[in-house]
């Protein structure tokens, strides 16, 4: 793999997404690994990532300048490049030439292989206080900006380069393609991290695992679970059995979508559980958003335990299939006390004593690897690209207690919005828009002449990269309204609709 080591900041992952969209397989390891740790993985290459400290602060992460002498390709940016140059025998100074955001970049001389061709100016995203003023011997400037005399080096001998500016972020038009250029050109890593690829290799991997033993998986409705499932169905057939457990708090057409769609598509063998009550009776009265997520995740694996418990009297179903992706997996072994904002919960929340072997064919993926793979598999884009839904469902969208006819009322509401959305060919922009039911709110209006005394519903339109942080997505106004009429009118109790224009953070992206 390609090691992209972190050094703080929220780097390092997109980082190791652009190295995969070079086709080059990618992971994220702690900057606190060793150079023995980095090297027995036997990397074909290591990034250093972007960090908020300063290199000649006391305690500042460092790097072992043992890495450099193993003759493994080494790219810096940010901070790792700052780190690099100065392990490597360059200086690194506080020149007074800060740059934050949007900067123009020169390139120097012919550019290198980094640089060569790109124009002559253009934009990079920078975020630096002090700059390489020196670069180490036998590397060739390739970039320079104003605050940055040094913005961009390269020793092709050693195969060693870096920039200064962030080359992962949007901002930074030609940055995937200076990575590429490390990646394939200075580094010689042939790009084979295919969607193909990756299909074969977890088909092959669940082969071996499996064997001959049977699999259950709990199907949520999401992309996740859907994609997994596919997965080891391709590799063990029939021997997977599925297990979708319908809580009634379900956007609409859901069930259908997976009971239809997904087992056209898959031919995989579905067992629904019908729990629609059950959940309705659970959170009868509750509106304490933290209490509701832990009945819905306490009631879910109850039903499950009991589904599974069915299967297991058919059959010997040792393993239970399960959709984690890579970012919950560096996230859990990252272990840096991120606080519990809420209790997420998901078809992955299983309890322990659950007597199973895990498996999870999408360990090492980022979202949208899964839903190539998804597209690969023969889903069908209904089921790939749909927005991602909460584990808890409607349950944690309406603000108050549950009840039936409250979620009716949202499910019209939020079907109202997904059509309009789907309609103007907004899907791929937006990351989600959840739709966010007041049920405790009453405001007043009027409608047909006569008052109405009915409920608001907020829409919150977000955009993401990976949900960690969102920006709330500027939709036009025509399709605002055409939501707006449209809910007004279809859907009896909503009186009001409203726009959340708040970014996370501050605010997260569900309301609860
Ligand atoms: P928040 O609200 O924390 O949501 O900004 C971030 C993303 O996670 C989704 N979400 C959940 N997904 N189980 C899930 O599987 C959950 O309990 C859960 N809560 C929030 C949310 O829709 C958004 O995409």
């Amino acid at each position: 793999p390609v090691l992209v080591v972190d050094f703080g900041a929220q780097y390092a992952q997109l980082i190791a997404r652009r190295v995969r969209e070079a086709q080059v397989y990618s992971e994220v390891v702690p900057h606190t690994a060793s150079a023995d740790d980095l090297l027995a993985k036997k990397p074909a290459a290591i990034v250093l990532s972007g960090g908020p400290a300063s290199v000649y602060e006391e305690g500042a992460p460092g790097i072992d300048p043992a890495l450099f002498d193993a003759g493994v390709p080494v790219f810096g940016m940010c901070y790792g490049f700052q780190l690099m140059a100065r392990a490597l025998g360059g200086t690194v100074e506080n020149t007074g030439g800060r740059e934050f955001g949007r900067t123009e970049l020169t390139v120097t001389g012919d550019g290198g292989v980094l640089h060569g061709g790109l124009p002559l100016h253009h934009p990079v995203w920078m975020s630096h206080n002090d700059g390489v003023t020196k670069a180490p011997e036998g590397a060739t400037v390739t970039a320079s900006s104003a605050g940055a005399d040094v913005a961009g080096f390269e020793d092709i001998e050693h195969r060693f380069a870096g920039v200064q500016y962030h080359p992962e972020v949007a901002h930074s038009p030609h940055g995937q393609e200076v990575l590429r250029r490390f990646l394939h050109d200075i580094a010689g890593i042939r790009p084979q991290w295919t969607t193909t690829s990756i299909v074969d290799e977890q088909v092959a991997r669940i082969r071996e695992q499996v064997g001959e033993g049977r699999a259950i998986c709990g199907l949520s409705g999401g992309v996740d679970s859907a994609v997994a499932a596919a997965l080891v169905q391709r590799a063990i057939g029939d021997r997977l059995t599925c297990v979708f457990v319908d809580h009634g708090l379900l956007r609409a057409g859901e069930r259908a979508q997976v009971e239809r769609d997904f087992v056209a598509a898959t031919g995989v063998n579905l067992v629904t559980v019908d729990a629609r009550q059950r959940f309705l009776d659970a959170l009868a009265g509750v509106s304490d958003p933290e209490e509701k997520r832990k009945i819905i995740g306490r009631e879910f694996i109850r039903v499950f335990e009991q589904a599974e418990r069915d299967l297991k009297a058919k059959g010997d179903y040792r393993f239970l299939v399960q959709g984690t992706l890579y970012p919950d997996v560096v996230e859990s072994g990252g272990g840096s006390g991120t606080s519990n904002i809420k209790s997420h919960h998901n078809v992955g929340g299983l309890p322990e004593d659950l007597q199973f072997d895990l498996v999870e064919p999408l360990r090492l993926l980022f979202k949208d690897e899964v839903r190539r793979v998804g597209l690969e598999l023969g889903l069908p884009e209904t089921i790939v690209h749909r927005q991602p839904f909460p584990g808890p469902g409607l349950g944690i969208r309406i603000i108050g207690a549950v009840t039936a006819d409250r979620l009716e009322t949202l499910r019209a509401a939020d079907a109202v919005a997904r059509e309009e959305l789907t309609a103007a060919g907004l899907d791929r922009d937006i990351w989600q828009c959840p739709v966010v039911l007041l049920a405790d709110v009453r405001s007043v209006g009027v409608q047909g002449d006569g008052r109405t005394y009915g409920h608001p519903v907020v829409l919150r339109p977000v955009s993401s990269e990976d949900a960690m942080t969102a920006d709330w997505t500027r939709l036009p106004y025509d399709v605002l309204e055409r939501i707006s009429t449209r809910i007004t009118n279809e859907v009896a109790e909503v009186n009001r609709v409203t726009l959340d224009v708040t970014s996370k953070p501050p605010g997260t992206i569900e309301w609860e």
